[in-house]
This record gives C-alpha cells, structure tokens and sequence, in this order.
C-alpha cells in the first residue's frame, strides 16, 4: 500500500508538497507541479524543483514561502492561507494549508494547495480591475461554502445584467456588501453608488431625500435641489430596508421605475434618470405582501433577480475563514498581533448560534480584541453571549425533560444553573458550597475548563472561587 503513495498522490485533486525545513522541495505531486506551478513534461517535468527552494526555482511561489518562512520562524505546526499566485497569464487564488512534522528525528513540512480561483469566477472574469481589486481577490465577501460560491456566481450574473436586484436576508449577514460588489463589478463602477436606508426617516423627508424638490415646495425648501434618483444617474440607487416605505412612496416608486422618469417635489417637470436599483430587506416581503402592507406590483418589479443571503448558523465552516479575516483586519486597525484563537474559543465560536450574524462575530472579535493579552485569543476574551449560551441552551433541554427527572430541577426555581443543588443569586452570583465545587471538579477529573462551563462561569471566575475556598 505505501509504495503506491507517489501514485496514489498523482490522482488527488489538491497538490501535495513536502518540503524540509529550509524549503527544499522534497516531493511533489503531479497536480502541484501541472495544474498549480504549470511545469509541463517535457519542460523539466517538475525535476528542477525537487531538492530546490521554493523561493529560488520559480518567483510565482515566491509569497509562498514567505507565508511558510514565517510559518517556520513562529514556530507553527499548522498554517493556512489565501494567496494569489501567477500561472503564465492566469491569476490563481490558492488556498494552502501546511503543517510541520517530525519524522525519524527530522523535520519536514506538508503542504496542500488547493485552487478556489473556481469558485471566485465571478470576481475573476469581471471585465477590468481598477477599483474592484477587493472583490477580484474576495477579500471582502469571506466564504467557501457551496452557498456563498452561489452567490458569487448570482453577484456575477447580476453585475453584468442591468436589472434590479433584491437582496433578502437576515440582519448582518452581508446584504450591502453584496449591492456594494455588484456595483463594483458592474459597467457602472465609475458612477456613484448611493445608498439610502429607507427605515431612517419619515416619509416626507424620504420623499424629498429621494426625488428632490423645488424652491419653495414646503417650509425650509429655500433652493432647489436635487434628489437621490438624480444623484445616482448612470449609477446604482441601494435602497436599504425597503420594507419600511410607506404605500404612498411604494405608488411613487413603481412609477420611477416604469417610467424611468423622476418629479422633483413641488413640480410636475418629469426628469429622465437611469439607474439600477438594489434593494435589500430582512422582512419577509411576502407576508407583508398578504397583510397588504406591500404592494405586489412592485414587489414584482424589484424582484426581477434576487440574492438571499444564508444564515451564518447554515454554512458554520465559514465561521473559522471569517475569524481569520476580521483578526487579520483588528491586527490592522489595533496593531497587536494576535494570530488566532484558542481551540476551545473557536468551539464556543463555532457552537454559537449566531441570531446577528456576520456583524455579531465581527463585533465578537473587536470585543476579544479589547480584551486579548497574548497572541491567541481564549474564551475568556469573548462576549458573555458566546461564553454563556450551551449553558442556557442545556438549561432549556432540562426544562423539557420528562416530569420524574425535571422535579429536582423545578424544585429548585427558575435560578437553577445546569449543576443540581447549586444555584444561582438574583444578581448572577454563583450560589456553591466548597464541597459542591470540590466535587463538581473530581466530577470532570480536575478539567477546571469544563467544569467552568458546566457552572456558565467564565474560567477566571472558577480560580477566584477556588481561591477563595482554598482548593
Ligand atoms: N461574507 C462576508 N465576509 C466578510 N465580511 C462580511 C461578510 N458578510 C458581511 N460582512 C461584514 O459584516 C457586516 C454586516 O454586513 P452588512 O452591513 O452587509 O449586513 P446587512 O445584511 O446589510 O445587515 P442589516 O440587515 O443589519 O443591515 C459588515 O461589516 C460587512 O462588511
Ligand atoms: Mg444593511
């Protein structure tokens, strides 16, 4: 079976490289040497590589080893990265992971690439570049799974068709990101997007914000001026909640788009705008639909195309890339240099139901940021709503337990934590005894990490306790 290795490792589809510690390449697959480096038989068959550095043999992998030098020099075991990697005129988006090992007493390190350049087609193929750099290199839209590669093709296809877009979703879950990226990759880049949270102001403002108005059309109208359908004229207009407009603007609104002509308040001179319109909302259009709050006619005009943004909790292997991406931009914005999180706050992380989506672990992060002293961030570093939830989450299973076994709970009031017989006080104070702690720590062999988390205490909070009592 391991003789057949080489062989067994031509077919996989990721390239294998397995370097020594100064980078010498050591073995290399066909895919690595084909498809990722693009040596060819013939050429030198990948020949040259092998026994060569990395970074001397072929300057396309050059930011490459730089990741593995610094890799090696922080003494990581595992290392992953994005990078973008030149294959004759073709950019490549490789994704590698690496790992070091020791073997016989020497050192060596593994490493898979795997080309994702697929999955960012819709960046890679946009016409140009100035400006949409971010998106070309899906540095902005953070995501693997099959759903979001779904939305990159959906934000594509939009970018290059001239229809209106609506974008659902749950708050923060990255709808205007998405208005930002079609702009972006749009043939109207070079003209403004303007955005305009309808949610924000009454509906008379909203009106004037948006068509703009006359000299003299209400009080405090002292010039004319011109409205947001105006300003984004050859660009894209992002209505943002679009839920929240009244029916009398929804009538208003249809008609712009029917008609592709604007009024300004207190005139009936029709002006010609041409824009694309992106709305986004977190209601359910269609319930509003039913109870007649929002008008089907333009429901259907708005909804020519749409993009429903997934749930974080529905693509939770995305969660570990989006920690990575908002520690590399804290890093940025704080100038600490922290290089991770602890495996059991990425558990807490990836436990997490995550109701506020993107935003909330983004805000989750800057929160561990504040808090951080070492290079890894630990639990203890992360918001009270991430540490405390399995523990609520058990309470709530104890409750729907059957009679005989919940008595001893209930007896307990609703104060009870998830241990019987230790309780909590109104203030959160942890109600426990010495001995109920002491045996609540044999319970979990000594681990003073789980048996923080069976109280919903952070672990610094178990030391002062068991300081406190001596143990
Ligand atoms: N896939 C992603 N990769 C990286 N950052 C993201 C991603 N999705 C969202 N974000 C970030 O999360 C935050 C929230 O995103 P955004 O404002 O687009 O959400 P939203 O759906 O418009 O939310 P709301 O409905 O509350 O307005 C922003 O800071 C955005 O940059
Ligand atoms: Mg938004």
């Amino acid at each position: 079976m391991f003789m057949e290795f080489p062989h067994i490792a031509d077919k996989m589809p990721a390239g294998l490289v397995v370097t020594d510690p100064q980078l010498e390449v050591l073995y290399m697959n066909n895919h690595a040497r084909k498809a990722i480096f693009g040596l060819h038989h013939g050429q030198d068959g990948g020949a040259a590589m092998l026994r060569k550095r990395f970074y001397t043999t072929n300057r396309h992998t050059f930011d490459m080893s730089g990741c593995m030098q610094e890799m090696i020099a922080q003494r990581q075991r595992n290392f992953q990265k994005t990078l973008i990697m030149k294959k004759g005129d073709e950019d490549l988006l490789i994704h590698f992971t690496a790992r070091g090992f020791t073997s016989e007493g020497n050192d060596y390190y593994i490493f898979v690439l795997t080309d994702i350049s697929e999955e960012m087609d819709c960046v890679v193929h946009a016409p140009g570049s100035f400006g949409r750099e971010d998106f070309v290199l899906g540095k902005r839209i953070i995501g693997h799974d099959e759903k979001i590669r779904q939305i990159y093709r959906m934000i594509r296809l939009a970018a290059d068709s001239m229809v209106n877009v609506m974008v659902t979703g749950e708050s923060g879950t990255g709808k205007e990101l998405v208005a930002d990226a079609i702009h972006a990759l749009s043939d109207r880049q070079k003209k403004p997007l303007v955005k305009v949270n309808c949610a924000a102001l009454s509906e008379s403002l909203l009106e004037s914000e948006l068509f703009g108005h006359v000299k003299g059309a209400f009080t405090g109208a002292i010039k004319d001026r011109a409205g947001k359908f105006e300003e984004a004229g050859g660009g894209t207009l992002f209505l943002d909640e679009i839920g929240e407009i009244s029916p009398s603007l929804q009538v208003k609104l249809l008609r712009v788009i029917q008609e592709k002509t604007i009024e300004r308040v207190g005139d009936n001179k029709p002006i010609r705008v041409d824009i694309r319109i992106i709305a986004a909302t977190n209601k359910d259009l269609q319930e509003l639909i039913r109870k007649g709050a929002f008008r089907e006619d333009l429901y259907y005009r708005l909804h020519v195309f749409s993009i429903h943004m997934p749930a974080l909790r529905e693509r939770p292997l995305d969660i570990p890339r989006l920690c990575d991406h908002f520690i590399d931009q804290s890093n940025i914005n704080t100038g600490k240099q922290v290089r991770g999180m602890s495996r059991e706050a990425m558990r807490l992380m990836m436990e997490y139901p995550w109701p506020g989506n993107i935003r909330e672990l983004e805000n989750a992060i800057e929160h561990a940021f504040v808090l951080v002293q070492g290079s890894l961030i630990t639990a203890e570093d992360l918001p009270g709503s991430i540490t405390t939830y399995r523990a609520e989450v058990q309470i709530e299973t104890r409750a729907g337990i059957p009679p005989e076994t919940s008595d001893q709970v209930r007896q307990q009031g609703h104060q009870d934590h998830d241990v019987p017989g230790i309780r909590k006080s109104p203030g959160g104070r942890l109600l426990i005894s010495k001995e109920q702690l002491a045996a609540l720590l044999r319970q979990h062999g000594g681990n003073q990490t789980q048996t923080a988390r069976s109280l919903g205490i952070s672990r610094v909070a178990l030391w002062k306790k068991m300081k406190k009592f001596g143990l």
